[in-house]
């Protein structure tokens, strides 16, 4: 087995977190080179030190969970959520269960608070917010964003939203009591279940074509009959009926039932 492979392994030991199920050659160089930058001459060594350094171990998990993300991203999708899909959503039901999957600093599922507010009360809204870095969950949950984080979000959104604190921008209370933050694997953790919409995007890219096809499935379990799943804008999916969806709009999928 190679030098990376008993790497992998083990970091699966000590983590639980499968690096194999992540394209191997992106994330072997990502990693590879964050090794050599530490200063380790091989997987091994840099394992040895890993086990016995938490703050190394810390820096290697932020290396490995890449968590850019920004508010309404490719704006032009986070439309056609707001003027097409989540109106007939909402023709049904007006108290929607969203989960944001892979939501990284929270920009992702307060954009969908904020859009949500324009229909319902904020008191009305729950949305499911997860992500696999405790880290990164810290940091959403601070709700403080740099400028270039907001640089989509309408200007009558941001006044109404936020607080200008020296260069930051800070969420507002009533925002964020609409999100649950919660840790969540979603290589390796039980899926929670009926949501109206699932929004995962920009995390699909770096796994295998097996953990894609078996995410698929479970996040189509997840959904209510009708539910709607919103991927990123390179994350469209081969065959969706493969896995019981149909093509809404470009990058959204709605579940089918057969
Ligand atoms: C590039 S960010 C995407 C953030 C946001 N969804 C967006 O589109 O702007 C990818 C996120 O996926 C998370 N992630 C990576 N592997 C994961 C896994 N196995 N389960 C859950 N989240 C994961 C990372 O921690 C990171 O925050």
């Amino acid at each position: 087995m190679s030098d990376y492979q008993t790497f992998i392994q083990s970091i699966k030991k000590k983590t639980g977190i499968d690096l194999s199920l992540y394209k191997e050659v992106q994330m072997k160089r990502r990693l590879t080179s964050l090794r050599d930058k530490k200063g380790y001459k091989d997987f091994d060594a840099y394992f040895q030190a890993l086990k016995n350094d938490q703050a190394l171990m810390e820096e290697f998990l932020d290396k490995m969970t890449i968590n850019v993300s920004e508010f309404y991203r490719n704006s032009g999708r986070w439309e056609v959520l707001e003027k097409k899909i989540l109106p007939d959503l909402l023709q049904n039901n007006r108290k929607l269960k969203i989960w944001s999957a892979a939501c990284s600093t929270g920009d992702e599922p307060y954009t969908l608070a904020m859009m949500l507010s324009q229909y319902v009360d904020l008191s009305q809204v729950s949305i499911l917010a997860t992500d696999i870095d405790d880290r990164i969950l810290d940091r959403a949950k601070q709700g403080i964003y740099s400028d270039r984080a907001l640089k989509e979000v309408p200007n009558n959104l941001k006044k109404k939203f936020f607080t200008q604190q020296d260069n930051a921008y800070v969420i507002d209370d009533k925002v964020k009591r609409a999100i649950t933050f919660k840790k969540h694997n979603l290589l390796s953790d039980p899926y929670p279940n009926n949501f109206d919409l699932i929004v995962c995007r920009n995390v699909m890219i770096y796994f295998t074509e097996e953990a894609k096809a078996a995410i698929y499935h479970k996040f189509n379990q997840s959904l209510n009959d009708d539910g709607v799943f919103f991927v990123g804008s390179t994350e469209q999916i081969f065959s969706p009926e493969k896995y019981n969806f149909k093509v809404l709009d470009t990058f959204f999928y709605q579940k089918t039932t057969s």
